[in-house]
């Protein structure tokens, strides 16, 4: 680990600030872990003091160790809130002073604001010589197209070099995103039936309540499929369906999952009814920042298939959406049933809101009957408040990971470039199919939305 670290958000009074890293960063202070500060850079006029009080209610609700006047005080020393016009080169030159006046080193600058931006803030960082040994990190989506994406690239790296550029992808820090690959391989009892013989289907749900908040001006241009499905979702899809790693190495890991990403096959144009559901929530339209006409999806659910031994002919069903009856994060898997032997197995892996593992398996009734019923075993991970004060928050395990430069805890240009390339596809299967968007009641149950993915 290095000395005392200076962490840079650009874009720092936009919602993901509040609601994820400053509850983050609060959350590493409470526990003492790391020496840093916080340079937040935002357009408005504010003081510290103004940025603190701002903060003070997202982190009393967000943050997991509760707030006092104490830390939230000794917090606020460590915040320091710079305004800048971000295409304004004088402004970075101000930047660097402040860093020098308050011997600050260690940069690693975080990209919080929209893709268009990433290229000028690092031209302007170059011309006042601030990149030397920085690290970046940028969030999603990265690029607003595949050819902006590989421009971004070329970009950064040249700027920053590739070891030093970092895409977050949050849900790899999720306690039980990381938790699928031990649940998978080191139980024999899962590792050895984890295939097309024994699995029926599968299925990935990040499932909302919450609507597109102050978000809309972002999220009215990417949608439910690049703003989760081809990042948060397809980084869980290619952990569930990766072959086992040969050696336990960060890059072995991306290999593999690369190669589950390449293989997923083309949805086929003449299907695409039966593999894609696109809806968007009544009153959409009427968000905040959000086009009166707009034709962007709240909600998305694909058929995918993985084109490989393993996985030949098993649907995996992947779906998100906003503004539902629930908010459910999980990963499900069918088993196939034995026949003339009960139901099938379900396993389902539980990522939000409650963390942990839930089986459903077949015993015989209890008593004279010779009857099969089905039984559960649940594991509930965040009801034990051991593992729930022990459980870093995911943004608070990947800014711990950047100072620690561990690249395992995020994702891989590889990784983006080919979901790009598949998102792509996609996008023109839906086009070539003018397909209908369908307009769902706020708080609707998903399963009221995709019931033409799960007939054969
Ligand atoms: C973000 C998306 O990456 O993830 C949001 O941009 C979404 O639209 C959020 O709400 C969900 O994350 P979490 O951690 O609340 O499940």
């Amino acid at each position: 680990m290095m000395g005392k670290v200076t962490y840079t958000i650009f874009g720092g009074t936009g919602d993901l600030s509040f609601r994820k890293l400053i509850p983050a960063f609060f959350n590493i202070h409470a526990s003492g872990e790391l020496d840093f500060n916080i340079v937040v850079i935002g357009r408005r006029d504010y003081t510290t003091n103004d940025y603190c009080q701002l903060a003070y209610e997202w982190v009393v609700k967000h943050a997991r160790y509760k707030v006092d006047e104490v830390n939230w005080q000794t917090f606020c020393q460590i915040i320091h809130y710079i305004q800048m016009d971000l295409d304004n080169a004088m402004d970075y030159q101000k930047l660097m002073d402040y860093y020098q006046v308050n011997n600050m080193n260690n940069h690693i600058y975080y990209f919080a604001v929209a893709p268009s931006y990433f290229g000028i803030i690092s031209n302007h960082l170059v011309s006042v010589n601030a990149t030397n040994q920085a690290k970046v990190v940028v969030e999603k989506p990265f690029g607003n197209d595949l050819e902006d994406a590989k421009r971004l690239y070329q970009q950064l790296i040249y700027h920053f070099g590739e070891d030093n550029v970092y895409y977050i992808d949050h849900y790899l820090g999720k306690e039980m995103v990381r938790n699928i690959m031990t649940i998978r391989f080191a139980n024999p009892m899962f590792a050895s039936v984890w295939n097309r013989e024994y699995i029926d289907y599968v299925e990935i749900n990040a499932l909302e309540t919450l609507g597109v908040e102050t978000r809309g001006n972002y999220y009215d241009h990417v949608g439910a499929l690049n703003d989760m499905v081809a990042n948060h979702l397809f980084q869980i899809l290619s952990i569930v369906a990766m072959e086992p790693l040969a050696q336990l190495t960060s890059e072995q890991l991306k290999v593999n999952q690369l190669n589950v990403l390449t293989q997923l096959k083309p949805v086929d144009t003449n299907d695409v009814n039966q593999s894609i559901v696109l809806g968007q929530y009544d009153g959409y339209r009427n968000e905040m920042h959000v086009n009166t006409n707009s034709l962007t999806e709240t909600y998305a659910a694909v058929k995918l298939y993985i084109d490989n031994p393993r996985w030949m002919g098993v649907p995996f069903i992947i779906q998100t959406g906003k503004k539902l009856d629930r908010k459910q994060m999980e990963v499900i898997i069918h088993f196939k049933p034995v026949p003339g032997y009960g139901k099938a197995n379900i396993l389902v892996i539980k990522i939000a809101p409650n963390e942990g593992v839930y089986y459903q398996f077949n015993i015989k009734q209890p008593g004279n009957s010779d009857a099969i019923i089905q039984t559960s075993m649940d594991f509930c991970q965040s009801c034990q408040d051991v593992f729930r004060i022990n459980t870093p928050a995911a943004y608070e395990r990947l800014l711990l990971a950047l100072a620690n430069s561990d690249h395992a805890m995020f994702s891989d240009w590889r990784l983006i470039e080919t979901s790009w390339i598949y998102m792509n596809q996609l996008k023109q299967a839906i086009a070539h199919n003018a397909q209908n968007l369908r307009i769902y009641p706020q708080g609707s149950n998903a399963s009221f939305l995709n019931q033409s993915l799960f007939s054969e």
